[in-house]
């Protein structure tokens, strides 16, 4: 992290330190400190003949790495406070130098063959992800990313209701579709309410007419950040018997957070009580990409895994992850950014991390704040966790829509990268004209912890783009 968050609420500590110059983006602390490690790791192998892959042509790979520099300029900030779109949050530094680290060593965290230490590392990092769901006991490893984890919970719950439908909600993530029909599984999703969540009296008359195995509880929506109401879908299952799989894949850390409201937290307390859950290290858990997390409550789904191999669990009776996991070969370095990620910032209630999570939700109401008090925009619902979405005033949706696209190219200009949405006008309650059944808004996902001490800069972007596109009337 760059900076410390500012603290909630302290309005006097708004002044802000920006630093702008380009020599101020990229923290390179870390790299003296990864030099240190590597001479470290590398002691413990000092006994083999030496067998150093020195670089032969140096002119040759500086010229190359120096070309991949040039190439990665096409980007958009994606690790600066000013890019405030997608739901993209930049590794850890811990977990930028644990990965590299264990690159020297490349651990393959399918077989303990091939990677003892890091599978170890792995069993007890997803241990401490089930903790913050309060499971002592579980079955689970992390997976490539939230669409093989979620394919694997749904493979599951196919494999426990064969023939039964998956219910996920209009709002969830379009992966479950894709995934049931990789997998064979009829899905079918339920309209949401006017704030984005799965709508109770439709899953009810859904679970009345058909022969459902699965429900999908969305803890986190892509678009918005709604919550589907848990308590009331456990209610159902009292009822249906269905079994109930949580995507928490982008918002199941908030469990630990502490500002959320009621509603929210009632559905993060019950959290634990769902048969599995799908949460993404590589979304909110400071990870590189590649790094997704599937757990089961019951520990005994590990049977539908079961297989032999004729050349890979050789070296150890002990669980080789490859036998309970679909993808063979995972990258070990996931696993050690992980664990070392936990090590540095511990999944505790009221730690440095929970409170990261309080600050992004934080820095997500202070935007809403400002934009509903002004005239020239409309907003949805007040963000559950940390995306919000709004749009610039018009009479009509179709009108709407154009300004938001306008609003986004304008501030692109500008440097500041929100991002668009298509959504149902209906969020947006009555403040429009429906002369469409969706909108294209924009959205952010204020997701970094330096979000907070920037929400006045972007606020100051936003309204002077909005002189230009949005009329004052
Ligand atoms: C709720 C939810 N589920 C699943 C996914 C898919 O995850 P991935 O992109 O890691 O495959 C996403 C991605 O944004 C998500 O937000």
């Amino acid at each position: 992290m760059a900076k410390r968050p500012r603290k909630i609420g302290n309005k006097k500590k708004e002044t802000r330190r920006i630093k702008t110059e380009p020599s101020c983006v990229f923290e390179k602390d870390s790299l003296d400190i990864l030099r240190a490690a590597l001479i470290e790791l590398e002691k413990s192998f000092s006994n083999l003949p030496s067998a150093a892959n020195a670089i032969k042509d140096k002119v040759k790979f500086e010229k190359t790495i120096l070309g991949v520099a040039e190439r990665l300029k096409d980007n958009y900030p994606y690790f600066h406070p000013l890019y405030a779109g997608q739901m993209l949050k930049p590794p850890h530094p811990i977990a930028r130098a644990a990965y590299m680290l264990s690159l020297w060593i490349n651990p393959n965290n399918h077989a303990l063959d091939g990677g003892r230490a890091s599978s170890a590392m792995e069993r007890e990092a997803v241990a401490e992800i089930a903790k913050m769901f309060g499971w002592q006991t579980h079955v689970g490893h992390l997976t490539g990313g939230g669409t093989m984890a979620n394919l694997e919970a749904l493979w599951v719950a196919g494999q426990l209701n064969p023939g039964k439908k998956i219910i996920a909600s209009e709002q969830a993530h379009y992966t479950h579709s894709r995934v049931s029909g990789v997998l064979g599984l009829k899905v079918e999703l339920v309209p949401c309410d006017a704030k984005g969540r799965m709508d109770i009296e439709e899953l009810r008359k859904t679970l009345d007419h058909d022969d459902v195995g699965t429900v999908v509880v969305t803890v986190g929506t892509t678009a918005a950040g709604a919550v589907d109401p848990l308590p009331q879908i456990l209610e159902l299952r009292k009822q249906y018997g269905f079994r109930l799989h949580a995507d928490a894949a982008y918002g199941g850390y908030f469990v630990l957070a502490d500002n959320l409201d009621h509603e929210t937290k009632k559905s993060f307390d019950r959290l634990g009580e769902v048969d599995s859950i799908v949460v993404d290290p590589h979304k909110h858990g400071f990870q590189p990409y590649g790094c997704g997390c599937v757990i089961f409550r019951d520990p005994t789904v590990a049977r539908f895994y079961k297989h032999d191999s004729p050349y890979t669990y050789f070296t150890s009776k002990e669980l080789h992850l490859g036998e309970i996991s679909l993808e063979c070969s995972r990258a070990g370095a996931s696993a050690v950014a992980l664990w070392a990620t936990q090590k540095f910032l511990p999944l505790i209630r009221g730690g440095e991390f929970a409170k990261s999570l309080d600050v992004s939700r934080e820095a997500a109401l202070s935007l809403y704040r400002k934009l509903k008090a002004d005239k020239r925009f409309i907003t949805a619902f007040p963000p559950e966790l940390d995306i919000l979405v709004w749009a610039p005033a018009a009479r009509k949706a179709s009108e709407a829509s154009e300004l938001s696209r306008a609003f986004f190219n304008e501030i692109a200009k500008r440097n500041l990268h929100l991002a668009l949405a298509e959504l149902p006008v209906k969020f947006f309650g009555t403040q429009l004209e429906r002369d469409r059944e969706t909108i294209t808004c924009l959205r952010s996902v204020l997701m970094k912890p330096e979000h907070l001490n920037w929400v006045d800069k972007i606020w100051e972007i936003m309204d002077a783009a909005a002189d230009v596109v949005i009329r004052k009337d």
